[in-house]
């Protein structure tokens, strides 16, 4: 219910690339979605495990742009499937403090999920825990596409000078805008690569990969990825003596 301290170790934004769940069902010649399935009950585990250790705000990528391409009954399977998690979970997480946002182009949804991802994110509005950010039908590039575009029309429409469109401006415009970037991404399933995530705001982060497929990803694994996070020096271009010394960026 409520955050610990939040403490050096202790990334403020997590975000994780869930990947792994076909290859978890197939190894056990189930289906791929009974690997979708148990990777619900990963996130969920995952996001109470993050809201309990401190973290501000934690990012889980469910469908990108891309997984449009799959089987039509992978994906329609999905859908269903974060509707009834959505269902399931929401007046959970809306008691345990948690503001729910999507992001992403929510619009390519079915209608009954677009609904439902208002209703929820209406209802945790005021939660004021932990924010947990779902990217669905997310794409890196059309992130910055969509704020690019922004920007273009405050520039002919408001007069705005394309000058004053500076890193924080624009990162204002992305999707997450207000929310602290990315301290630690995690990618389980072994793969070493972003998929297209958050390509701007992951420009810092401290990159953390598993071979542990997202199914059997825990609180144990978490915690894991926090002490190994723990243990990098995050210098921003700075000399490892000027942070030794105390300087921050
Ligand atoms: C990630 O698991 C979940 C989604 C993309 C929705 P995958 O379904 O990509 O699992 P693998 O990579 O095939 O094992
Ligand atoms: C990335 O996983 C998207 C999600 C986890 C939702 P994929 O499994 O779709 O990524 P690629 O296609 O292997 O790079
Ligand atoms: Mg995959």
């Amino acid at each position: 219910m409520t955050t610990t301290t939040q403490d050096d170790a202790v990334p403020r934004h997590v975000a994780i690339v869930m990947d792994g769940n076909g290859r978890w069902a197939k190894a056990r010649f189930l289906p791929r979605l009974m690997g979708h399935h148990r990777g619900v009950e990963s996130a969920r585990k995952v996001i109470r495990a993050c809201s309990n250790a401190g973290v501000e705000c934690l990012t889980l990528f469910a469908f990108s742009s891309e997984n449009w391409k799959r089987p039509e009954d992978e994906v329609s399977g999905l859908m269903s499937l974060f509707m009834s998690a959505l269902e399931r979970e929401s007046v959970a997480l809306f008691r345990h403090n948690v503001r729910m946002r999507f992001i992403g182009d929510t619009s390519g949804f079915p209608t009954s999920l677009q609904e439902k991802i208002q209703q929820v994110e209406a209802m945790t509005a005021t939660c004021n825990g932990m924010t947990l950010l779902i990217a669905a039908n997310y794409g890196g590039r059309w992130d910055v596409l969509q704020a690019v575009r922004k920007a273009i029309r405050d520039v002919t429409a408001d007069g705005m000078a394309a000058d004053m469109l500076d890193e924080d401006a624009f990162g204002r415009l992305l999707v997450t805008g207000g929310l602290p970037d990315p301290d630690l991404f995690i990618r389980t399933g072994g793969e070493k690569r972003i998929s297209n995530f958050l390509m701007w705001q992951l420009a810092y982060a401290e990159l953390y990969f598993t071979d542990v497929l997202w199914p059997e990803f825990d609180e144990k694994c978490l915690h894991e990825a926090f002490r190994d996070f723990a243990q990098r020096q995050r210098r921003f271009g700075m000399t490892g003596e000027q942070i030794a010394g105390g300087q921050h960026a």
